[in-house]
């Protein structure tokens, strides 16, 4: 049986993006693979975490995988720092990684663009651990969201790197699952820029905790745009709002985009939001209202 791997950085705010690119993904692979999920906790450090607050993010991304359906009696669920092997193949993987390879990563030039602050090794070496994550259990599939890509592409050139140099097939090459219609989800507030934890505006996202006022509040404030909805997806190129949200609904109905707008043509907005509030209530309330319970009994 294929294995899979993939983690989750226990930095708070779950959202719909990581729900829709990854949790999702995560739960149905289950049925055809042996499973490890983690929650990469060794990752989150690579900016600064207030320990008390840490410590909270841990289990609320552990619920997380539960409410969403990951099986602990099927998958294995567990901290990144439980396990040192993370950190041991780190450490060897580091002493033949060019620097020319991290130099490349984007999500190191955008992290660390932000502050002077945040010019770090650990930050840098950030993909090199996440290839140890995947590597140390000779992981197969990787589901992730499109984000990750340039960081599985590294994983794969050092485990072919280790296994050219030591004339061996030592390390399966990883391959990214980057799976179906919503494996980019953007933010709310801004149709060019990703749904993301770190947002400081709570308006650019849906949590995982939201609730169903707050969800309604949220895409009753999205930004859209004035026209009504096309009936063909090329029509949505230059209006990333619309498409963002086009392509949300088309992942919560598990249906493609066309057929959203096939049905949906013609619709202003104003419309639409109140269909797309339902959906999303509809479809994240339950996992919500397990998320609140395991979070109220730690034990
Ligand atoms: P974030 O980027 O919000 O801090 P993580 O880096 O912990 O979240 O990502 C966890 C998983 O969720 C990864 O597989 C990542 O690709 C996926 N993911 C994160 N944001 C999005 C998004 N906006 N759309 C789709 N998938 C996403
Ligand atoms: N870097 C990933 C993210 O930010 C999280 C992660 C760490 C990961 N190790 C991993 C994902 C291993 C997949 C496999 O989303």
């Amino acid at each position: 049986m294929s294995r899979v791997l993939s983690g989750m950085q226990p930095t708070g705010n779950l959202h719909l993006g990581n729900y829709l690119g990854a949790l999702r993904n995560w739960v149905a692979m289950q049925d055809s693979h042996e499973c490890y999920y983690c929650v990469v906790d060794l990752h989150a450090i690579t900016v600064p975490q207030p320990p008390e607050k840490l410590r909270a993010a841990i289990r609320e991304t552990a619920a997380a995988f539960l409410a969403a359906g990951v099986d602990p009696t099927r998958s294995a669920i567990f901290p990144q720092s439980a396990v040192p092997a993370h950190v041991e193949l780190n450490w060897i993987l580091a002493t033949f990684t060019p620097l020319g390879w991290l130099n490349r990563m984007t999500q190191y030039k955008d992290k660390s663009a932000k502050s002077r602050d945040l010019e770090l090794l650990g930050l840098y070496a950030y993909p090199v651990l996440m290839a140890a994550d995947i590597l140390i259990y000779r992981a197969t599939h990787v589901p992730v969201g499109e984000d990750q890509k340039q960081h599985l592409e590294l994983a794969r050139d050092l485990a072919g790197n280790f296994n050219r140099h030591y004339k061996t097939d030592f390390f399966p090459l990883p391959e990214p699952m980057i799976l179906g219609e919503a494996a980019r989800v953007m933010s709310l507030r801004d149709g060019t820029k990703k749904m993301s934890k770190s947002d400081e505006s709570d308006y650019s996202r849906i949590n995982l905790t939201d609730d169903a006022d707050a969800i309604a509040l949220k895409f009753r404030k999205a930004k859209s745009d004035t026209d009504a909805l096309p009936d063909n997806v090329k029509a949505l190129e230059g209006r990333p709002e619309a498409d963002n949200l086009v392509t949300i609904y088309a992942a919560l109905a598990g249906i493609t985009r066309e057929k959203v707008l096939a049905e949906n043509a013609g619709s202003q907005f104003s419309k639409f939001k109140p269909a797309l509030t339902e959906l999303a209530v509809s479809k994240l309330a339950p996992m919500t209202q397990r998320m609140r319970e395991l979070m109220a009994d730690p034990t």
